[in-house]
């Protein structure tokens, strides 16, 4: 079979490993991202790539990147995460891998990874939510990825779910990227944290009395130790979720809805307010078939192998 390089590209790292085409891995590299420097972004793609290609026989490469990407997987048109603006990825890439690049939005190559080899299997309507430094969503529609006119169909972190709220990386106010994702769980801690909140007294206790090294691991490690206040944290988080999640089954009916990305690391701490808050907000509740909404299966690995996968398709 085909061997594909499919490469996770998100604020923090880059996630690059060799996949077969039954989603297996065969090796796995990482490394940090140099999230400010787009040509410093592209290096560290290319060298990872051919890195991985040199001891295998890959025969194209997939890119899952944080950002809005052209319906002809060649471009980025901007990344409100990330300093992509307007770039031909694809290109950029080629040019230094040799080898044919196809990029994809990260959280559409996660959808594809869990729809084919993960929790979504055989769910011909599916979508994924990630959540992480966004908040992303991938939709497979009649088992096909839905990409929308342009690309960047399923950018359901920045749906407005606060009128005239947070200002959001994308330049809008009140996305829900702004409330539910694990920027904003830490931007609350450290809110609580800074503001000397009695609440917060486990929590900056932890993280050495200095709010700045509060993050996501350590409040769900101090929720999962029964802190009230930590535990409050996610389910906020989750609850926002769980409402945006109800809005969009009014207009998408998925069959199943899972969650991943970096907070979904917190579980049930997580899963549970989300499931809550969507049930009581879904429209037509107590008179029609409910979505199953579950954790996502392949973890941080649903990227590179979604991309991987959608490489080696036209
Ligand atoms: C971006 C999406 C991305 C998501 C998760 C959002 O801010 O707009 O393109 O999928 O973050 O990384
Ligand atoms: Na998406
Ligand atoms: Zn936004």
């Amino acid at each position: 079979g085909t061997l594909a390089c499919g490469v996770d590209v998100g604020g923090t790292k880059i996630a690059g490993g060799v996949v077969d085409e039954e989603g297996k891995i065969l090796e796995r590299l990482t490394l940090e991202s140099p999230a400010e420097d787009v040509e410093a972004i592209e290096d560290a793609i290319a060298s990872l790539v051919s890195d991985l290609a040199s001891r295998h026989d890959v025969a194209c490469v997939g890119i899952g990147a944080a950002g809005y990407v052209d319906s002809d997987r060649r471009r980025v048109y901007f990344a409100p995460n990330l300093a992509w603006r307007d770039i031909d990825l694809s290109a950029e890439l080629e040019e230094r891998v040799k080898l044919p690049v196809v990029v994809e939005n990260d959280a559409n190559a996660a959808a594809w990874g869990e729809f084919t080899f993960g929790v979504g299997e055989d769910v011909e309507d599916f979508m994924l939510v990630t959540v992480g430094t966004g908040v992303g969503g991938g939709l497979v529609l009649d088992g096909a990825l839905h990409r929308g006119a342009f690309g960047v169909a399923a950018e359901i972190g920045h749906m407005r779910v606060v009128p005239g709220g947070i200002l959001c990386g994308c330049g809008n106010r009140g996305c829900l990227e702004s409330y539910g994702s694990g920027t904003a769980l830490v931007r609350e801690a450290r809110e609580a944290a800074s503001g000397k909140s009695l609440l917060a007294r486990t929590l900056l206790d932890r993280a050495g009395g200095d709010p700045e090294k509060i993050n996501g691991p350590l409040i769900t490690e101090v929720a999962r130790g029964g802190d009230p206040f930590s535990l409050e944290l996610i389910a906020d988080v989750g609850r926002w979720l769980g409402e945006g999640i109800a809005s969009l089954a009014a207009v998408l009916d998925p069959a199943m809805v899972a969650i991943g990305g970096g907070v979904s690391e917190a579980g049930d701490l997580l899963m549970d307010p989300i499931r809550t808050a969507f049930a009581r907000e879904l429209s037509g509740r107590g008179y029609r078939p409910v979505a199953q909404v579950v954790r996502a299966e392949l973890g941080n690995l649903a990227g590179l192998v979604g991309a991987a996968d959608l490489a080696r398709r036209p």
